[in-house]
């Protein structure tokens, strides 16, 4: 059977099988950026509810863009990655002056926060713009697809993946054909026991002919995790919690954190308050008691507790207040952090 049967099993199958998702509702480039940022992180289904809040919150562009970069923050909590928020934030400001979204991918790359995927992803999916995205389920099928043992996170290999995905968008509607793969990925070539006898693209693929499916695509050698002890210290002022700007930690940099010092280790400490892992950081917290606080730590920022998910989403941070925040107006923020 030659590919271009392949790419129309592809098509057919996801156009009888694809799910109803709220991004899907429609073609607004708007809507499908939100959710391919989103999706980046997670699942479809942890990310329906982040999204129909975030959309109710921020409906359009430019409520987006006028927005203070506090209230985007606190729609962002629990997603992870706030660098991914800020950018979000940024883009919509810049996109707001330019009077819409531009409609290449080209063009959407100059926006802060769109890398290949997304400028890709928003300007096929909203703009029917003939490019192919890859992504982590693309990379799955198309390794299984081929039987290439691509080594996927070196450029080399990214290019000769990014052409072939080019390949498959080209000629048929690439906003069905990328969301094809995307879904395939998720529902059937999943990463640990794909159901290839459902698969659209069994008759031709190389991983499955071979035997073994589940053992494309290579493994990514992993970065060694980092072990951190961070000693935060709680600063309240009349209801305040004080804050510095994170310029040494290398997670969350550059973002407000509690005040406190901050150590690679080599291993473990035996005792600490709470675990937390950022990216390959593994952080082992012991909240610092009052009476062993630093006078270099000072907060310079001081933060009603009410509002503090709009500066400090991170869990790091709230799992902090939520072992040591003793007034009643902390334990309505604990309630509202757990
Ligand atoms: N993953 C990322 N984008 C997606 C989409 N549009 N549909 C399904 N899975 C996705």
């Amino acid at each position: 059977m030659k590919q271009h049967s392949a790419q129309h099993h592809l098509l057919n199958w996801f156009r009888a099988n694809k799910r109803d998702l709220p991004w899907r509702a429609n073609r607004d480039a708007y809507r499908i950026w939100i959710s391919e940022t989103m999706l980046q992180q997670t699942t479809t289904t942890a990310v329906i509810p982040f999204f129909e809040r975030f959309l109710a919150k921020f409906p359009q562009l430019d409520l987006l863009a006028a927005a203070p970069e506090g209230q985007v923050m606190e729609a962002w909590a629990g997603l992870g990655y706030y660098s991914r928020a800020r950018n979000l934030h940024k883009a919509a400001r810049q996109l707001h002056a330019l009077g819409g979204f531009p409609r290449t991918y080209q063009q959407l790359l100059d926006l802060p926060g769109f890398g290949p995927y997304t400028a890709r992803a928003v300007a096929s999916l909203a703009f029917g713009q003939q490019v192919g995205v890859v992504d982590g389920n693309v990379i799955r099928v198309l390794s299984r697809f081929t039987g290439k043992n691509w080594e996927w996170w070196k450029p080399a290999a990214r290019n000769e993946i990014q052409f072939l995905a080019d390949t498959w968008a080209a000629k048929l509607p690439s906003h069905e054909i990328n969301q094809g793969f995307m879904e395939l990925g998720r529902t059937i070539c999943t990463p640990r026991s794909p159901s290839c006898p459902m698969c659209p693209l069994r008759f031709t693929c190389q991983g499955l002919k071979q035997g073994r499916p589940e053992s494309w695509p290579l493994a990514k050698p992993k970065k060694q995790k980092q072990i951190w002890w961070w000693q935060p210290e709680v600063h309240m002022r009349k209801g305040k919690l004080g804050l510095i700007r994170n310029e040494k930690l290398p997670f969350l940099k550059g973002q407000w954190l509690l005040p406190g010092q901050g150590r690679a280790s080599a291993r473990a400490p035996k005792k600490f308050d709470y675990r937390h892992s950022i990216t390959h950081y593994d952080i082992f917290v012991t909240v610092r008691p009052k009476a062993l606080r630093l006078k270099s730590h000072a907060p310079t920022h001081w933060v009603p507790l009410e509002e503090i998910q709009q500066h400090v989403p991170t869990s790091l941070v709230l799992k902090a207040l939520r072992l040591c925040a003793p007034s009643a107006r902390a334990r309505r923020v604990r309630q509202q952090t757990t």
